[in-house]
């Protein structure tokens, strides 16, 4: 942290604040400085927090069309400042323009979902509770309620688009939240406070607080915030849920996402797109997504036609500057991460994994990279890489292949190339991870689905109206003596 004079504020309480210190924002590409943001002090944080508990019950009672309202204007003001928000993204995160641009219109789309949430949330439903005789002449009114304010922590690798994850379902819901962006990437976070203070939501109903790392432990207890939702690492997120094991805590963690390619997804044409999507989709954000593929698990009757046409489209991605718009896959979020990538790679290699393709870093770049031969207990095999390396597996028939899916501590998403809709269905209920995306690779996301993991990925939902659901419960209020 450095002293500096003008830096970015923060947004405490729904008003510009600035506290005592500041942080350094720089290009992963070329260490150029992007900016610099003001951390809130202590006091400032409790500030924020005693607000956002003190308007949670004013903020639950608001109508829906003002909140809805407030949601509308982001995605309009989004939808105005495409090109500079995409531009941000890109600098402070390292992500390729083409992908940033691509972040800022699925941003919109949460808040336009949300929008419309908002408008159908909560219109109550009624329940007969005369089908005993006990409840005669009674009726079970039930609504959603909001378990009370958003501690909400976003990860470096969707800067903005997971920011508007946790912010725009509190809002559609009407309760409070307090937002902590990733240290590395705290700008796109704080361009949501800006759009969010030219609305009408209640003061303290909102909060954009670059909070160090290390000071997070007080808000993760704090009672006042009875929600959590984390996007990040999972040795991060269960240790939050280890230490607030009573709050409602919803975690978005790591996956080793695997694109399985059946035996009859087998013509020129299928695979030709089969590798393109593959290669694409395991060095978008130079893989450093949750769902990228990591894991190609390749039935034996197509592997040897697969694996050089995902090689060739791999070697054909356009890799460098990411400001530039050919740029299809730029650096890490940071040369540390770009190292113990690279470290990984040499342990699968020393190991005997064999490199087709990729395998060298430059600062904080690697490049993109296709393995076999991996050991499945090297880090490769097993961890999330978090950076653009698949590995192919060789799999002999169905049954093979879904156990080979499965045979990992992560389960996040898969993607399965098959034209058998019975398949489909047998994967759909085979495969232990939130979601199975069927034609396609696991790295599809649309911002309405559900979506988050089973086993070490993470518990929870996000995807506006099942987090929605997770920051609220079912209230029942029990009518009675009425004429049914
Ligand atoms: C993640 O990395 O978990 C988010 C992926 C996405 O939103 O596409």
């Amino acid at each position: 942290m450095t002293t500096a004079t003008s830096p970015h504020a923060f947004w405490l309480a729904g008003r510009k604040a600035t506290g005592d210190t500041t942080l350094d924002v720089t290009s992963p590409w070329d260490g150029r400085h992007v900016g610099t943001v003001s951390i809130p002090t202590s006091a400032q944080v409790e500030e924020a927090v005693a607000a956002a508990a003190a308007v949670a019950g004013e903020f639950s009672a608001t109508p829906a069309h003002v909140r809805a309202a407030a949601l509308d204007h982001l995605t309009r003001r989004l939808v105005e400042r495409t090109d500079e928000i995409a531009e941000l993204i890109s600098a402070e995160n390292g992500k390729p323009m083409k992908w940033a641009r691509g972040e800022v219109g699925r941003c919109i789309s949460v808040f336009r979902w949300a929008a419309e949430e908002a408008r159908r949330f909560n219109g109550g439903e009624a329940q007969r509770l005369d089908s005993d005789a006990g409840g005669t002449g009674r009726l079970a009114f039930t609504r959603r309620f909001p378990y009370g304010p958003v501690l909400g922590i976003a990860p470096f690798n969707f800067p903005l688009n997971l920011c508007a994850h946790k912010v725009a379902p509190a809002l559609a819901v009407g309760t409070p939240i307090i937002l902590k962006p990733a240290p590395a990437t705290p700008l796109s976070g704080l361009i949501l406070g800006e759009l969010l203070a030219e609305t009408d939501l209640p003061a303290g109903s909102w909060s954009v607080l670059p909070v160090p790392n290390e000071q997070m432990p007080g808000l993760v207890q704090d009672e006042r915030l009875p929600i959590i939702s984390f996007t990040g690492s999972a040795p991060v997120g269960w240790s939050i849920l280890d230490s607030a094991p009573r709050k409602r805590v919803t975690l978005e963690l790591g996956g080793n996402g695997a694109a399985v390619v059946l035996a009859d997804y087998a013509s020129e044409a299928d695979l030709d797109w089969a590798a393109q999507r593959i290669a694409t989709f395991s060095n978008y954000q130079a893989g450093q997504s949750c769902i990228s593929v990591q894991r190609v698990v390749a039935d034996a009757s197509v592997y040897d036609r697969l694996v050089p046409k995902v090689v060739a489209a791999v070697e054909a991605l356009t890799t460098g500057d990411p400001s530039d718009e050919a740029t299809d896959v730029g650096p890490l979020v940071s040369e540390d991460a770009a190292r113990r990538v690279e470290s990984w790679i040499g342990e699968a290699v020393s190991r005997g994994a064999k490199v087709l393709t990729g395998g060298k870093r430059d600062g904080a770049s690697v490049e993109p990279t296709v393995l076999e031969n991996v050991p499945a207990d090297t880090q490769i095999g097993c961890e999330e890489v978090f950076g653009p390396v698949m590995s192919f597996v060789k799999v002999n028939g169905e049954q093979e292949a879904f156990e080979t899916v499965n045979d990992s501590r992560y389960g996040l998403q898969a993607g399965l190339f098959t034209h058998d809709v019975q398949a489909a269905f047998r994967a759909h209920r085979a495969l232990e991870v939130g979601g199975v995306v069927v034609g396609d690779v696991p790295s599809y996301r649309a911002d309405q689905m559900p979506y988050g993991g089973v086993k070490d990925s993470g518990v929870g939902r996000e995807g506006v109206r099942f987090a929605m659901e997770d920051y609220t419960y079912e209230r029942v209020m029990v009518l009675t003596g009425l004429d049914l």
